[in-house]
């Protein structure tokens, strides 16, 4: 039987997550990068993943590759499935967060209230939207995996930005513009904002 005055008492959370930021040596944060497809939103975030990684950060990417062909393999793009795809990251993104990790995440998102939710869910500060905001139109023509071609001949249902809405950030705290701009000088723009702000020495 349990002797209480001898058997260890498991506490949960036993390790905070301030004591895991301090052994990191930076604050965590979730980096909400969201765009059209084809934006460069998963480009971006793995450049900046690197020089965070680069930079002795404690570091990871959430992108449809780990999360839609794993995690989310259930879900598709109709609306109610797409709310679904964000609760379900943000989730993550939350316990990454807790690990005391810099989490960049690379996903369409393209609804105001669900990026709300998650930003709610978080502690203050440590959401950082990032509006990956390349137009439609340069979308379309760069359409790297010939998806927009498929949803204007109908092959392709529900596709963001033709038959299915994009809501852009109304004050993301990064705005990134890909034309101007090469992917290198985009990833700093989100590295700085972090030194900026705080979360880097
Ligand atoms: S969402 O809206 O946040 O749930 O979407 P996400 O999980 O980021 O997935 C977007 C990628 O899935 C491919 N794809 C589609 N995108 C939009 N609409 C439809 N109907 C669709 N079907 C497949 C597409 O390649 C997106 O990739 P990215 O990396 O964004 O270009």
């Amino acid at each position: 039987s349990l002797d209480k005055s001898t058997d260890v008492v498991w506490h949960q959370a036993s390790v905070l997550r301030n004591e895991r930021e301090a052994s990191n040596g930076h604050n965590g944060a979730v980096l909400w990068f969201t765009g059209l497809s084809g934006s460069g939103k998963s480009t971006i975030a793995n450049a900046v993943d690197r020089m965070l990684h680069n930079l002795g950060c404690t570091t990871y990417v959430l992108d449809g590759d780990n999360v839609r062909h794993g995690l989310n393999a259930d879900l598709n793009f109709s609306d109610v499935d797409r709310v679904e795809n964000i609760r379900r990251i943000g989730e993550v993104s939350k316990l990454f967060l807790d690990a005391g990790l810099i989490v960049s995440t690379a996903f369409i998102s393209p609804f105001i209230a669900d990026r709300a939710m998650v930003r709610e869910q978080l502690p203050e500060k440590q959401f950082i939207e990032v509006f990956v905001d390349t137009p439609l139109e340069v979308c379309e023509q760069r359409d790297p995996k010939g998806l927009y071609k498929k949803a204007r001949a109908g092959e392709i249902k529900h596709f963001t930005g033709i038959d299915s809405a994009y809501e852009a950030p109304e004050s993301a705290e990064v705005h990134i513009n890909t034309e101007r701009h090469s992917i290198e000088e985009c990833a700093k723009q989100v590295v700085d904002y972090l030194h900026l702000s705080g979360f880097l020495a």
